[in-house]
């Protein structure tokens, strides 16, 4: 990596340096809300258009532009690494990811075989691009972890409750802990591409992590979510873990290998930072649809938790909900670098 980069805001509060001011980048900041994407995305599948470079890197690049945000995403989904180990799905607007034919047994694994950077050298193309585009502003690479992967291909669909899933992981252990060592295997993969492509810092995402008892995280789902952290511990760019309705998960998704836990708007920043070190949150999405003084004053008290963290990089306590007004978004950074700047 370049020392413009290492020496980022975003990157040294990740490694609990002392920083400028707090830096501030948006989980789903790319898509969704920003119409430039609705108008470039127009006429192409979701999954086609993560498989288009220059699409990518405009994407991309388009929040970035638009917020002044201290750190890009890359724009791509979690199932894309599934689609490319063979899985037949889609990602059907307004819903999410559908798998044609669940995982439910055995002969279901054989179907998920592990990926090499042949299988997404898109990803690979469109990190490089990127890289060359974004100069001083870092930029992150991400994967969904082993639990909320295995979520999708066992419901074959969003869910609420997670039952199929939970079936299987306190009914057939064994075939559990084999699905998830193979999507851990294809995690580790393709943030590996993204690193030896350039990108500063990785995202494991385990959104739906959230659905468990810490007991059940730690037998369950920890070792393999600690393989893909683990995985990356000499590639040298921070390692960012995060899930939702995690409070009760915070120190053991630290322990599995994270150097910045991301924190959703449940738990206090103060007192998240009392299990974990660097923090990553924790504005609750909905309050931007609130009037812009209590975005401020929710944003304040966010800043101010923070402070008693090693360090902190502001974010929301999920991504960006699709009705977000992204003019309130461009707001928000400004107010996070005026406030925190020092
Ligand atoms: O700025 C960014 O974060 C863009 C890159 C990105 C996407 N998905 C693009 C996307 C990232 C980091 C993701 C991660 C992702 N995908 C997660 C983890 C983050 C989280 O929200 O918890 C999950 C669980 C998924 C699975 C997924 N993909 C769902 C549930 C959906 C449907 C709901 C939605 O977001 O609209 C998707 C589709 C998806 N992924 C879209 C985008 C821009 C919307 C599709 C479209 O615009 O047609």
């Amino acid at each position: 990596m370049t020392s413009v980069l290492e020496d980022s805001a975003f990157v040294r509060a990740c490694r609990g340096r002392d920083v400028p001011h707090t830096p501030v980048w948006f989980m789903r900041q790319a898509g969704r809300s920003l119409p430039e994407y609705h108008k470039i995305r127009e006429g192409i599948g979701m999954l086609e258009s993560c498989r288009r470079p220059e699409l990518v890197t405009e994407i991309t690049l388009q929040p970035v532009r638009r917020h002044q945000v201290d750190a890009a995403i890359l724009y791509s989904d979690i199932v894309v690494p599934l689609a490319a180990a063979g899985v037949d799905l889609d990602i059907v607007p307004g819903t999410g990811p559908v798998v044609a034919e669940p995982i439910r047994s055995e002969a279901d694994l054989g179907r998920l075989r592990p990926i090499s950077g042949d299988d997404v050298g898109f990803v690979d193309a469109a990190v490089r691009m990127l890289v060359g585009e974004l100069g001083a502003t870092p930029l992150i690479g991400f994967a969904g972890a082993p639990f909320t992967l295995a979520s999708y291909l066992i419901e074959g669909r969003p869910s609420r409750t997670y039952l199929k899933t939970k079936a299987m992981m306190y009914g057939a252990p064994e075939l559990w802990h084999a699905l998830l060592d193979r999507l851990a295997d294809i995690a580790l993969s393709f943030l590996r591409t993204q690193v030896a492509a350039g990108v500063s810092a990785v995202q494991l995402f385990d959104s739906w992590a959230g659905a468990l008892s810490e007991a059940d995280y730690r037998q369950y789902v920890m070792p393999h979510s600690a393989k893909v952290l683990g995985g990356l511990a000499d590639a040298g760019v921070p390692r960012i873990h995060f899930g939702v309705g995690t409070t009760v998960l915070l120190g053991a998704m630290g322990e599995a290998g994270a150097d910045v836990v991301g924190v959703d708007w449940r738990t206090p920043l103060d007192e998240a930072s009392k299990r974990v070190g660097v923090v990553q949150g924790n504005l609750d999405p909905a309050v931007l649809f609130a009037d812009w003084e209590v975005v401020a004053r929710e944003a304040r008290r966010v800043l101010d938790q923070g402070r008693a963290a090693p360090g902190h990089v502001f974010n929301l306590g999920h991504g960006v909900l699709p009705e977000t007004d992204p003019d309130v978004l461009t707001r928000l950074v400004a107010l996070i670098h005026e406030e925190s700047a020092r």
